[in-house]
C-alpha cells in the first residue's frame, strides 16, 4: 500500500452537505480516504457517502454498528450500496453478528472497484480498566483488547480500530494479514495541542505496524489542509 492510500482525514467538522462534499473532494488525491462519523451522518445521511464517493475520495462510514444479527447485517448492506469503503462494527456485538456482517457486505458488494473493508471496535479507547469492571467485564484491559481482536479475526472480519499502543499485541494476535486502524495520530509539531493524550507520529505509528492512521484536527484546523495533509504522507514515505 502505498503512503497516500493509508492516511484516513477525519470530518468531524459542523459542516453543511457542500461544504462537508468539498471538503472531502479536496483531498481526493491526498489521502486514501475521508472518516464520515455520527455527526455527519445524522445530520446528512447516505446522501453524503455518495457524493464524497463520486467525488474520487473513499469513505469510511465509522458507525460502529451494534444490535442485534439482522439488524446490523442489513445496516451494512446499506452502508455498501451507499459506496462506503471501509465500515465498522463493535466486536462486543458478538461473532454471529460479525459472520453476518461479513456476508452481508460480501453480498451487497457489486464487484467493482475494491472489496468493502469491515473492521472491528474492540473497546473504545474512552474505556480504562476501572470502567470495564463497571460493566461486568472483569478482564483487563489488554486480555479484553485481544480476546476480542481475535474473535474478529476468526470472523472473518478485514481488521480492528485499535489505539496505537494496541499495535503490537493485535500484531502478536492476529498475525500480519490483518489491518489495523489507528486513531490517535499527531504530527511531532502537534504533540501537546489537544486532548488526545496517548499518540504517535504517523512515521511510529506506521513503523509499529499501523496499515491506515486516521487524523483529524491537524489537518483539518490547519492553515492549509492539504500541504498539512501531503506534509504526513510524506513522513510516512519515508519510513
Ligand atoms: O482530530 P483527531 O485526529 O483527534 O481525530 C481522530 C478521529 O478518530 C476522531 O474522529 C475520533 O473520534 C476518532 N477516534 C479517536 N480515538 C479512538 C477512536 C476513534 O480519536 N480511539
Amino acid at each position: 500500500m502505498d503512503a497516500r492510500e493509508r492516511l484516513i482525514v477525519a470530518l468531524d467538522g459542523d459542516w453543511e452537505l457542500d461544504e462537508l462534499i468539498r471538503t472531502a473532494g479536496a483531498f481526493s488525491r491526498t489521502a486514501g480516504m475521508v472518516k464520515l462519523g455520527n455527526r455527519p451522518f445524522t445530520r446528512h445521511g447516505p446522501e453524503a457517502i455518495r457524493r464524497i464517493e463520486r467525488s474520487g475520495t473513499g469513505v469510511f462510514l465509522d458507525l460502529k454498528f451494534f444490535d442485534i444479527p439482522n439488524t446490523v447485517a442489513n445496516a451494512c448492506r446499506e452502508a455498501v450500496h451507499a459506496g462506503s469503503a471501509m465500515i465498522n462494527v463493535h466486536a462486543l456485538g458478538g461473532a454471529e453478528m460479525m459472520r453476518r456482517a461479513r456476508e452481508a457486505v460480501d453480498d451487497a458488494w457489486d464487484g467493482t472497484g475494491k472489496r468493502p473493508l469491515l473492521i472491528a471496535v474492540t473497546i473504545l479507547t474512552s474505556f480504562d480498566d476501572a470502567q470495564l469492571a463497571e460493566v461486568g467485564i472483569a478482564s483487563t484491559m489488554a486480555e479484553e483488547v485481544k480476546r476480542l481482536a481475535a474473535l474478529a479475526h476468526a470472523c472473518g472480519l478485514d481488521g480492528v480500530v485499535a489505539s496505537p499502543m494496541e499495535i503490537d499485541l493485535i500484531r502478536e494476535t492476529c498475525g500480519n494479514d490483518f489491518l489495523i486502524v489507528t486513531p490517535g495520530i499527531r504530527p511531532k509539531e502537534d504533540m501537546g495541542k489537544d486532548d488526545q493524550k496517548r499518540v504517535l507520529t504517523p512515521g511510529e505509528a506506521v513503523r509499529r505496524g499501523a496499515d491506515y492512521i486516521v487524523i483529524g484536527r491537524p489537518i483539518i484546523q490547519a492553515p492549509n489542509p492539504i500541504a498539512a495533509a501531503q506534509a504526513i504522507v510524506r513522513e510516512m514515505e519515508a519510513v
